[in-house]
């Protein structure tokens, strides 16, 4: 058995691949890289009733992968480059050779796969981080859950400027229903449920544009969306109205927020 363990900047995952297709997995919060790694890794091993000896080896990628030394508990441990991990993990998930991967970890990595070859496109600063920094400051809670229900209450109308607002008719390809700006217009009534819907617009609507460009870029249409943010309903939402408009499909593969830690265990 290969244990890929992903000690990602907010979080750590940790998965472990039987014969290249079981998987079992497991996620943490990080509170420092070897706390939590060799925490998941070791509540894996536990809760599946997995000896030490069924481990052939050990792959770490992840921001955190160079806090970590030598070898873990005596077993091989290497360290897997982490575009390459993104990428062999996305494309084990999809199920598909020519892909973009957009990656929407504490920030967003944008990659192409084709075939064997993995490209690091490039990305954007804005990510799940995002989400979670800009609630602290607007709405008074870091908790994920909360601002989730939060937003889900929220309506965007009441924080984003949207095309109609701005012009009689469509501009161009843009309908009226569409976004102008983002907090463009933050009305004096908006409430957190408003503000927080906001805030996971902008986030996932830049996210899904700067996708659509590097798609369009390099003549694909397929967008597989991995990290924790590929499970994020309303942001799911988000990509699949941004689906409609540019012709460009998002696909969100189940355990896609393991995709970096599968890549780092089949590389
Ligand atoms: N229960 C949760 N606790 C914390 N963050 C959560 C939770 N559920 C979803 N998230 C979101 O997941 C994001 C982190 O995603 P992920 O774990 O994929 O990133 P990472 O791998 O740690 O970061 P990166 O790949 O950018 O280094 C958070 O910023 C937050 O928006
Ligand atoms: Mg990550």
């Amino acid at each position: 058995m290969v244990i890929g363990i992903d000690i990602g900047s907010t979080t750590t995952k940790v998965a472990a691949m039987n014969g290249g297709t079981d998987i079992i997995k497991m996620k943490t919060r990080a509170v420092d890289a070897i706390t939590s790694a060799t925490g998941a890794f070791g509540k894996l091993l536990v809760e599946n009733h997995l000896n030490l000896s069924s481990i052939e080896r050990i792959n770490i990628t992840g921001v955190g992968a160079p806090k970590i030394p030598g070898n873990l508990f005596g077993i091989t441990t290497n360290r897997i480059d982490e575009m390459t991990a993104i990428g062999t993990g996305g494309r084990y998930l999809a199920k598909k050779d020519r892909i973009i991967i957009s990656n929407i970890g504490t920030g967003t990595a944008i990659l192409e796969v084709d075939n064997g070859r993995i490209t690091h496109l490039g990305g954007t600063g804005v990510g799940g981080g995002t989400i979670i920094g800009l609630a602290r400051e607007m709405l008074n809670t870091s908790d994920f859950d909360t601002i989730m229900s939060y937003a889900a209450m929220g309506n965007v109308r009441n924080v984003d400027l949207h095309i109609g607002d701005i012009a009689e008719s469509n501009i161009g390809f843009l309908n009226k229903e569409y976004t102008a700006s983002n907090f463009g217009k933050v009305v004096e009534t908006a409430t957190k449920e408003d503000l927080a819907a906001g805030i996971l617009n902008l986030t996932f609507q830049v996210i899904g544009m700067v996708s659509v460009f590097a798609a369009k870029s390099k003549n694909n249409d397929t967008v597989v969306v991995t990290g924790n943010g590929s499970n994020n309903v309303i942001g799911q939402k988000i990509l699949a109205s941004i689906s409609k408009m540019y012709n460009i499909h998002f696909e969100f593969p189940a355990d896609a927020e393991y995709a970096t830690a599968i890549g780092a265990a089949k590389s």
